[in-house]
């Protein structure tokens, strides 16, 4: 095998700064958003790649929209895009304002609601029920049994019927309790255990329970 040229080696030492750059950009900037409003953020850090790749490990590129809930400073996105998602089939949800102008700048293909994710149904025309699955980095901990229930009711209303939202938690049950999930017809289940994330954290997929009825219409 030949070695890389004089050029192929800049090229990559370019490569190699800007992303370090991008890095520590993202971590500052989590970090004042984190100041600011500790709970609203519910995290220290953003997410590694590591729980990325477990949160999104059941969606395929190219199989349609993908929702991201609270999407940070795109720790997820960028990881999406990484494993060839198309950038238009993602629909980015996030409410702090430097975060969302950020996530526009970093991702300007891909659609972008600067809205509590609870509002969804008043902002994107979920009726379309175009988006396959979700993927959520709220800090759900942080938030009400009523807030939990209109994030989902609006999420699953988006969602074609097999669609399913996944979640991260640093608990080891879901953080939405079971007579909320029981209440909408959904049910949960752990699907990974990710330790190489600062907490580590658990992953957790909510779907339609099979066979409810009085539960959100499939
Ligand atoms: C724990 S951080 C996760 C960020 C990113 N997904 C990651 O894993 O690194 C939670 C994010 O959700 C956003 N957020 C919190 N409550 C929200 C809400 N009701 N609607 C939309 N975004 C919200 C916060 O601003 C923050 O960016």
């Amino acid at each position: 095998m030949s070695s890389p040229s004089a050029h192929e080696t800049v090229a990559k030492t370019t490569q190699d700064t800007d992303s370090r750059l991008k890095w520590l950009q993202d971590h500052i900037q989590f970090v004042q958003a984190f100041a600011k409003n500790p709970l609203g953020i519910g995290a220290i850090l953003p997410s590694s790649r590591a729980l990325a790749a477990a949160i999104t490990a059941h969606l395929q590129p190219g199989a349609g929209k993908v929702l991201e809930l609270g999407s940070g400073t795109g720790a997820f996105t960028q990881y999406m895009l990484d494993r060839g998602f198309d950038p238009a089939d993602l629909v980015l949800v996030e409410q702090d304002p430097a975060l969302a102008a950020r996530l526009r700048h970093r991702f300007p293909q891909s659609t972008l609601l600067q809205i509590p994710a609870q509002t969804l149904h008043l902002h994107y025309d979920t009726a379309q029920r175009d988006i396959v699955a979700t993927v959520c980095g709220l800090p759900l901990r942080n938030m009400n049994h009523t807030i939990h229930a209109q994030m989902l009711e609006a999420t699953f209303e988006a969602m074609r019927p097999d669609g399913a939202l996944y979640l991260f938690t640093y608990g080891l049950t879901c953080p939405v309790s079971a007579d909320t999930l029981n209440a909408l017809g959904l049910t949960s289940r752990l699907t990974a255990f990710v330790a190489k994330n600062l907490p580590p954290a658990c992953v957790f997929c909510i779907s339609r329970a099979p066979d409810t009825a009085g539960g959100l219409g499939t």
